[in-house]
This record gives C-alpha cells, sequence and structure tokens, in this order.
C-alpha cells in the first residue's frame, strides 16, 4: 500500500477544481497516475477510430476539450489531416505546462502557436471554463472533431454536452474517455502536494455510463459503434494484473476493477 493511502482522512483537502488543477499542474505527467497511463494505452486503438470516422472534407479543425497539460493535444499535432488544433481548459497552470510543452514541439517542427502557418497545422490554447462560459470561443466553433480525455468526470453532464454541441458542426464527431464508475465509485482524480502532504482533491462526479448516454442523446448526440460485437458503442478497461508493471505500482490495488471507458459520439446532423 503507498503513502498516499496511508495518510489519515484529515489530510485531505477538497479545493475547487481550477485550483486543485493548477497545483496538480507541476507534477501531473510525473507522478504515477496509472489512469493517464491506461487511457495512453487504449487511445492507441480509440484515437485512430476517432480519426477514420470524421467524415468532414479535410482539412479538419479539432478541439482537445480540458486539454490539461497537453498529453493529448500531442496525438493531433501528428495527423496531417488536422489543420487546426484548440487546446482549451480552465486551468491556467495546466495551460501553461501545455504551452511550454507544444512549444518544444513547434520549435522542432514549425508548428505556430497562436499565428497561422501553411506548413503545419495552427495551435491555439484558450483558457475555458465549460462550467460558466456561456459559449466557447469563436475560434473552436464548428469544429469536426472534439477530443476529451478525463474530463468528465469534474463537470456536471448537461454542462458538458451543452458545450460540445455548440463546439461540433453537425456530423462531428466526440472521443470521449473518463474514469468508469466502478473506480468513481470508491475513487476520485487527486494527487499528493509535496509541499504540504496534503491530498488535494478537485470537485468530482461518479458518471455511469448509461448516464453519459443518455444525457448525450438529449443533447443530440449518438453513440458510435466502435467494436466488432453488433451494438458495442463503448470500450470498458479494467486493470489486469498483467498491465501492473506497465501501468505502475499505483494499479495494483484496482486489479479486477473496470478503470477506464472510452467511446466516440456523433452529433446528428439535424
Ligand atoms: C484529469 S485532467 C485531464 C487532462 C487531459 N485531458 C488528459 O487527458 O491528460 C482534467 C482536466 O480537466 C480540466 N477541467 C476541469 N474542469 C474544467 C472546466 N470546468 N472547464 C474546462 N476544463 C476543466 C482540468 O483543468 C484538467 O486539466
Amino acid at each position: 500500500m503507498s503513502a498516499t493511502r496511508n495518510l489519515p482522512s484529515q489530510l485531505v483537502r477538497y479545493l475547487p477544481t481550477n485550483e486543485a488543477y493548477d497545483r496538480w499542474a507541476v507534477v501531473y505527467d510525473t507522478d504515477g497516475n496509472f489512469l493517464q497511463e491506461l487511457d495512453t494505452i487504449e487511445l492507441k486503438e480509440l484515437f485512430p477510430k476517432f480519426l477514420l470516422s470524421i467524415t468532414a472534407p479535410r482539412p479538419w479543425r479539432v478541439v482537445d476539450l480540458g486539454c490539461g497539460t497537453g498529453r493529448n493535444t500531442m496525438l493531433l499535432l501528428g495527423v496531417p489531416d488536422v489543420a487546426e488544433i484548440i487546446a482549451l481548459d480552465s486551468s491556467r497552470g495546466m495551460l501553461d505546462v501545455a504551452r511550454s510543452r507544444l512549444q518544444k514541439v513547434d520549435d522542432a517542427v514549425g508548428i505556430s502557436i497562436n499565428s497561422p502557418s501553411r506548413t503545419a497545422p495552427e495551435l491555439h490554447l484558450e483558457v475555458f471554463d465549460i462550467l460558466t462560459a456561456s459559449s466557447p470561443p469563436i475560434v473552436a466553433q464548428q469544429a469536426d472533431g472534439v477530443i476529451s480525455t478525463l474530463v468528465i468526470e469534474h463537470i456536471p453532464l448537461p454542462a458538458f454536452f451543452y458545450q460540445v454541441s455548440q463546439i461540433l458542426k453537425p456530423g462531428g464527431v466526440l472521443l470521449l474517455t473518463n474514469m468508469h464508475e466502478q473506480m468513481g465509485a470508491i475513487s476520485q482524480a487527486g494527487f499528493v502536494d509535496a509541499n504540504t502532504g496534503e491530498k488535494i482533491r478537485p470537485t468530482s462526479y461518479t458518471h455511469t455510463i448509461a448516464d453519459i448516454v443518455a444525457e448525450a442523446n438529449k443533447y443530440g448526440f449518438d453513440l458510435e459503434k466502435i467494436g466488432e460485437v453488433e451494438g458495442k458503442g463503448i470500450r470498458e478497461r479494467a486493470v489486469e494484473d498483467s498491465m501492473v508493471e506497465e501501468l505502475g505500482p499505483r494499479s495494483k490495488k484496482w486489479v479486477g476493477i473496470m478503470c477506464w471507458f472510452g467511446g466516440l459520439f456523433r452529433k446528428r446532423r439535424t
């Protein structure tokens, strides 16, 4: 059992989500969070399916909603058909890390941040709070695709799907991943602040897959089939013993428990 889990409960501090992520940003990419690792593994299959499912004429505008440190924005940078990438997040701390990470790629391959370039995707990084903004930034609207990974845990479902419906064109596709409800029933996002030893937790909601699919439907989204099995639209993933080495020691206590799910949703054309 890790030191983190031995901490007495009074050392858990709940902070407003933006404040929690501003503080988490410093160690978000290095603190051994196995769910990010699992997400990375699963996106190797889901992300190509997402790209194949976009039927809009090329080139595409794609939004990373709740981009965090740019972990998955990086995937978009490697897609030749993506001409515009809009990375949105409510935490300035997370966006700062994303900016510096993506800037390194910028320097290496000539991507232009917040200014157009003919040879490389145009990348915009903007502060955007799903909960408080009345609509998405203009630059993010009429998008052909949205990716939103490990974000919806922090957002009531109507607010999330309202904003995604404002971002996507009719026929556009959302790639959504999140902590599975089985894991969410006993845990939530959080990190240990190395300065204080406190476990910091933002606001989280345990959304069931059924609730997410139902709410998506209300906002005009249909689940895409992604598996070989007829009607299989959501992939659910438990941690297996054989994965612990790759996912890291923090995944060990989750063996046998569903921890991740992902799927694709298409905005109805009418
Ligand atoms: C677990 S991180 C995921 C980051 C990134 N998508 C990834 O997969 O690594 C959750 C992200 O959601 C962002 N977030 C939380 N609430 C938000 C809101 N109301 N509006 C926009 N972003 C939000 C956080 O700031 C954080 O960067």
